[in-house]
Formats: C-alpha cells, structure tokens, sequence
C-alpha cells in the first residue's frame, strides 16, 4: 500500500498573551479577516480556507504565568496538515500505531476531524480532514449555532472509527459532528 500524505498544509496556531495586538497585526499584515472570534480563541483567514491562524488567549487561559514564562505558554501552539478523506486520517493513523507513535489528542472539531500528535520535541501537529466539501459551508458552520455551542470539539475513539470504516462504513458518515457536547478539554501542551 502507498503512504498516506497530507493533501495541503493549513494552519498555525500561536498562544498568545496579546490577544487584540496579535488580532490586528494578522488582519494588517495579511489582510486577515476573523472567521469566529470569542475571549480565549480567535480564527482568521486570508482566503477560502476556514482558518490559517489562530490564537488562543492565554492571558485568560493561564492567568497567572507570565511573558517570560516561554514554555508551553507563549509561542506556537500546533500546525495543522490537511488529509484527502476519513479513511486517509484513519488509515494513516493505524500505520503510525504500528511504528508506536500514537495521536494524544482525538477530537472532532466541528469543522474538522483531527488527531493531535507530538514530535519528539513536543511540538504539536494537528492531522485532520475537513468535514465539509466546501469553504462556504466551512464557513457558515463557524459562524453558526454549533460552533458557537462548542468551539473546542468533542473526543472520539479512533479504535472504533477505524473498526467501523474497515468493516464498510463509507467515511463520509463521520464527517459531521454528531453532537455539540460535551465539550473536550483542550489537551496538549497548554493544558500541562
Ligand atoms: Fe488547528
């Protein structure tokens, strides 16, 4: 079987304690817009993709550390890569298993279904695949009620979605967030 690849490279995340100064240095800089926008998290864009950056504010996250408190607490959070479909990320996952590197985080968010890994630096890497087929609905959905009840995401059991997908479940049927709870901790390195 040939390696599963990414199709595209997405996103950045950054933790950031300048959460409005960072909102208006990417809106300038890369005449970004913001897609959706609450007091921990904001998602901008640039073009048709639903986000290319994203800050989480961590002057409300982790009130109490500070500027120089560099690790795990200022800086970039994850990148994101981009899967062609379900069974690519799940397939790719069971590969990874087999070489003992497994994701630490599984979580669907809505508009996408992601898995979290970290390199042996610890730096976070977020594979996932898009749950709609287009940018306008990607969109819509980030705008609308569900994301809004629950822009984190909620967890799931890659063992059982792989079992489902290799017992003939089309992997479109895992697409659309079933629920809009709970919500999922945020995992990582922020949450250490
Ligand atoms: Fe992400």
């Amino acid at each position: 079987m040939p390696r599963i690849r990414p199709a595209r490279f997405v996103h950045v995340v950054y933790r950031t304690r300048r959460f409005d100064q960072m909102i208006q240095w990417y809106e300038t800089v890369f005449d970004a817009r913001v897609q959706y926008q609450n007091p921990v998290l904001a998602f901008l864009t640039y073009d048709d993709e639903h986000h290319r950056v994203a800050l989480i504010n961590m002057a409300l996250v982790q009130p109490a550390a500070t500027e120089a408190d560099r690790s795990g607490v200022i800086g970039v959070d994850h990148v994101a890569y981009t899967y062609a479909s379900v069974n690519d990320l799940l397939e790719n996952y069971a590969y990874l298993k087999e070489k003992g590197i497994l994701p630490y985080w599984c979580v669907h968010h809505g508009v996408t279904m992601s898995m979290y890994y970290a390199d042996p630096d610890g730096n976070q890497m977020e594979l996932q695949v898009d749950a709609f087929a287009s940018s306008e609905a990607a969109n819509d959905y980030m705008n609308g009620p569900h994301f809004a009840a629950n822009p984190i995401g909620i967890e799931y059991d890659p063992e059982e979605i792989l079992a489902q997908l290799r017992s003939g479940t089309p992997g479109s049927d895992f697409l659309m967030r079933k629920s809009d709870l709970p919500v999922s901790p945020i995992r990582g390195s922020i949450a250490a």
